[in-house]
């Protein structure tokens, strides 16, 4: 859905609302969100059903599994911590979260850090409260317990406000959805804590043309992910063109990982993983943690690849060019390194009929030196050289010097 459109809603977006509040504590912060945020969030995997001793557990495991090391720093709690709000609107936790300022201190102590969850409406999509009329107040508290990361999630703001409000008039919607992202944004600002403000709203109304203008570090791109291939296919096909919007301080979201969840076979896991990392995605795993496989944790922690996402240059990926079910993306990395990733979408091995690699359609000419990232083989692509590629499977090679 596209409630409005038009070529310039970064510009009503920054005339509606100045993008950086002049508060001093706003000037104080230092910037988040420099690389991609690396971490772990609670829904993909727990849902509904994510208690405290889940997040403590979690962040455990994020330190013993040696996720921490390779850089994962966010434990995330998404929807169903929010219990009621009192005679003074200030929001208490609900049974499963009996404490949060201690479980963020617990979070912390573990040298990690905290994001929470809520939305611009009066209820969170799992129908739990949301901020709509305590953006301040809710702000406020989450420094208080010391949150670091907000995944602010329109969900019911839609029938509450905008249909209200501004019904069948697109552009007021446009302008009242800019308010209430504004005024979270600036509410997290005062409160002089570092928090990455990561905007939810499915890819609908371009986000990526507004949200950095609102203070967004980060924006979904599209609906849920859920772990099955033929939707994390979705939502990489739906990425490209989006990459000249991303860079340091704010990125495009296609979602958090379901590396490890559901019946993914390992080329999945690793081809989704690859492909995040392509994309200059956050890289918030959604797995059952305690559960891991040691084939997942080594996905999951493949250094080789984590530097691919969280390479400095903050450049996404885009696909240079598909031939019938493989598709060939690029990434240009910091040093005048290249990534390239060679993806088999489709649901056939490419053996009797190999593809073959068209380097003068990445613009490289003659044979070029890299790694493959998975193998740790030293690798030489050469100009329509074959390859074969297991279905759902993907060759990830970094050329340090292309030519
Ligand atoms: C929406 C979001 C999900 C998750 C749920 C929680 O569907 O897109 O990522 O946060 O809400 O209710």
């Amino acid at each position: 859905m596209r409630i409005f459109a038009s070529v310039s809603l970064a510009a009503l977006a920054l005339a509606c609302f100045t993008a950086t509040p002049q508060t001093s504590a706003a000037q104080q912060i230092s910037p988040v969100a420099q690389t991609p945020p690396m971490g772990w969030n609670s829904w993909n995997y727990f849902f509904g059903k994510v208690t405290d001793k889940d997040i403590r557990d979690s962040a455990d495991q994020i330190v013993s599994t040696g996720m921490k090391d390779a850089g994962y720093i966010y434990v995330n709690i998404d929807d169903t911590w929010e219990g009621k709000r009192d005679a003074t609107g200030v929001l208490h936790t609900n049974e499963k979260f009996p404490d949060m300022k201690a479980l963020a201190d617990y979070v912390h102590s573990k040298g990690l850090k905290i994001g929470i969850y809520s939305g611009p409406g009066t209820k969170t999509c799992a129908g739990y409260p949301a901020s709509l009329g305590h953006e301040e107040q809710d702000a406020q508290l989450y420094a208080s317990w010391g949150i670091d990361y907000l995944k602010y999630d329109l969900c019911s703001f839609i029938p509450d406000v905008l249909e209200k409000q501004a019904p069948n008039d697109k552009a007021e919607q446009m302008r009242i959805m800019f308010a209430a992202y504004d005024k979270m944004s600036k509410a997290l600002k005062a409160t002089g804590r570092p928090i990455v403000f990561s905007l939810c709203q499915y890819g609908w109304d371009a986000p990526w043309e507004w949200a950095p203008a609102l203070g967004g570090n980060l924006w979904r791109t599209t609906g849920d992910i859920d772990p099955h291939w033929d939707r994390i296919y979705a939502i990489l096909s739906q990425q490209d063109g989006l990459a000249k919007y991303a860079g340091p301080g704010h990125w495009n979201d296609p979602d958090m990982l379901e590396v490890g969840n559901g019946k993914l076979s390992l080329a999945e896991n690793r081809a989704h993983f690859s492909m995040w990392a392509m994309l200059a995605a956050p890289l918030l795993a959604g797995n059952d943690l305690p559960h891991m496989k040691p084939e997942i944790k080594a996905i999951l922690t493949s250094s080789d690849v984590i530097a691919i996402d969280q390479d400095k240059l903050g450049k996404q990926g885009t696909r240079a060019y598909s031939d019938g079910e493989v598709e060939v993306w690029t990434r240009h990395l910091s040093g005048g390194a290249l990534a390239v990733a060679v993806l088999d979408a489709g649901d056939a091995r490419y053996s009797t009929h190999p593809f073959h690699l068209d380097l003068a359609k990445l613009g490289l000419h003659g044979p070029q030196k890299g790694k493959n990232l998975w193998t740790g083989e030293e690798v030489t692509l050469t100009p329509n050289m074959p390859i074969e590629i297991g279905s759902h499977d993907v060759l990830l090679v970094r050329i340090t010097a292309p030519k």
